[in-house]
């Protein structure tokens, strides 16, 4: 096995807290991984990812992180604020164009410094590859280094930072005395679920049940993605283990009608969580994949014989980006 190095950016371990209101409200446990407390700026899930992604751009001798997402992204917030800290530039391609209001995560964005290219949804996804080569070559020849990582820092090396995650989990699980998990974890661009699965089949934790809730694309996309991006991973990193799909279980019908679009049912779990455990989640991936954990434990399929763990895979910023939703009652 070729482990990677990984700069130290999050504060790690993450507090694995027992939810008490809910889960007395509930008559069941159900308890938080809270990763939305990697570090405050850089809260979420993507600063595991960058961890690796950074250590590899600085041993290349990289100044430059480009990357890809809305204006609302949690990964270009957190790769600017990694770029700020680290003094590298951060050149953010952002589609559709940020709208002349700023705020929530793109407020960050500038203060962080980055660097942003407007694209529109269509042109972007139409010409992704170019658009992206042609970012580089630019910055190339203005004398940077730039290195590219894509949307959520989904790339093998991105893998690494849950796979760890669940070592550490494991540890927090036996250091309370309890057997095994229920997982439930938001997936979008695939490299937190895919790290997740690796870690899980690395670390032989036939105990943890791992359930992904799709908030973007379905099923059959994900269960592709996964298998894809776990595959390459072992294949990159010689991981002596083989991929298993049924080590993920996805739970369907959360996406609503599409990535960003929030609907109600989500937003009602966040306002739970909120007022039960003064504890936000985001109305684009924590809260339709809270929503499909509550859904499951009132329906009595997960959290019965073991504890119900859900990964607050942070987002928070997004929150104020959508004031008149969450407010509505
Ligand atoms: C807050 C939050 N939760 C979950 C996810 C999903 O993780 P991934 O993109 O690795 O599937 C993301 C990013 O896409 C995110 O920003």
């Amino acid at each position: 096995m070729v482990e990677p190095n990984r700069i130290s950016l999050a504060n790690l371990p993450t507090p694995l807290v027992r939810l008490d209101r809910l889960s007395r409200e509930l008559d069941a446990e159900i308890w938080l991984k809270r990763d939305d407390l990697t570090g405050l700026e850089l809260s979420g899930n993507k600063v595991r990812k960058l961890e690796y992604v950074v250590a590899d751009a600085l041993a290349e001798g990289c100044d430059t992180l480009v990357t890809e997402g809305t204006p609302q992204s949690n990964h270009c917030r957190a790769t600017a604020a990694v770029c700020a800290r680290l003094d590298l530039h951060a050149v953010l391609l952002l589609r559709p164009p940020p709208s002349n209001h700023i705020q929530g995560n793109h407020l960050l964005d500038v203060l962080f410094g980055a660097e942003t290219r407007a694209f529109e949804a269509e042109q972007f996804a139409e010409q992704r590859p170019a658009i992206v080569e042609q970012t580089l070559a630019e910055l190339r020849a203005a004398g940077r280094r730039p290195r590219w990582t894509p949307m959520g820092a989904s790339e093998p090396l991105g893998c690494w930072g849950y796979l760890h995650a669940i070592r550490e989990l494991v540890e927090q699980l036996d250091a309370r005395g309890l057997a095994g998990c229920d997982l439930v974890l938001a997936v979008s661009s695939g490299g937190t679920c895919a790290g997740a699965v690796l870690g899980k089949l690395l670390h032989h934790c036939d105990n943890i049940n791992l359930c992904a809730v799709p908030v973007s694309d379905d099923v059959a996309f994900h269960e592709a993605q996964t298998a894809e991006l776990c595959q390459t991973t072992i294949d990159c990193y010689e991981l002596p283990i083989q991929f298993d799909p049924s080590a993920i279980q996805f739970i369907p019908g959360y996406v609503g009608e599409g990535y960003a679009i929030p609907y109600p049912t989500a937003l009602d779990a966040l306002r739970l969580l909120a007022r039960t455990e003064a504890i936000v989640l985001d109305p684009v991936y924590t809260a339709k994949a809270f929503i499909a954990l509550l859904d499951a434990v009132r329906a009595r399929h997960l959290g019965v014989d073991r504890p119900a763990v859900f990964v607050h895979t942070g987002g928070v910023f997004s929150d104020f980006a959508w004031p008149d939703l969450l407010t509505m009652k």
